[in-house]
């Protein structure tokens, strides 16, 4: 069976749209020391890229959840694989995503920070899949593209741990 990826978002629309976001998010942030938690291991590339073009003080610390295993369906069972090592306390704080699909890691990742004195949390994420949401409250205050409620690979997204380094995103089909 080969696995075909056919280009939605290119590599120049994605460096375009992180582009916008940094300079809305810098903005925003105006005076305020940014903490970046980035969602391990889907988001490491576009976190890298959004904080490239962030102001200099801006930290970053890492936080891993699993939840699809290896396929290509969300499961509902969730696991803490890596945790912060970083105090947030007090501090503002922007967890970083690759995609919000059905919505649980975000709710998951929420849950972990709730009690560590966080002086304000925000959402980024660069793909979001709005028809696949299934946990309610979990709505991106930055939001890279919205998309349809198809797979996609690369970009930091993988399909069974291949495809993360792709500089674009794209739909993976399968011929046989
Ligand atoms: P959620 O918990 O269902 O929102 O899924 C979030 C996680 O599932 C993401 O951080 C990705 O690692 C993975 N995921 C969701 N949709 C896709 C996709 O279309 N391609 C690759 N991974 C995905
Ligand atoms: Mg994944």
């Amino acid at each position: 069976m080969g696995e075909k990826i056919i280009t939605l978002i290119s590599q120049e629309s994605i460096e375009k749209r992180i582009a916008e976001l940094a300079k809305q998010i810098a903005a925003d942030y105006d005076g305020k020391n940014l903490f970046i938690i980035c969602g391990l291991k889907g988001a490491f590339i576009f976190a890298s890229d959004l904080m490239k073009l962030l102001p200099a003080e801006t930290e970053i610390g890492f936080m891993g959840v699993s939840s699809y295993g290896k396929g290509m369906k969300s499961s509902a069972q969730m696991e803490l694989v890596l945790d912060l090592q970083d105090s947030i306390e007090d501090r503002h704080v922007l967890l970083v995503e690759d995609i919000a699909d059905t919505g649980r890691s975000i709710s998951f990742f929420k849950k972990q920070l709730a009690g560590r004195g966080y002086a304000s949390l925000k959402l980024c994420t660069l793909l979001d899949k709005p028809d696949a949401r299934v946990v309610e409250d979990v709505l991106p205050d930055y939001i890279g593209f919205s998309i349809e409620n198809k797979f996609v690979v690369g970009y930091g997204l993988d399909f069974a741990q291949k495809y993360r380094g792709l500089p674009y995103v794209g739909y993976l089909t399968f011929d046989d």
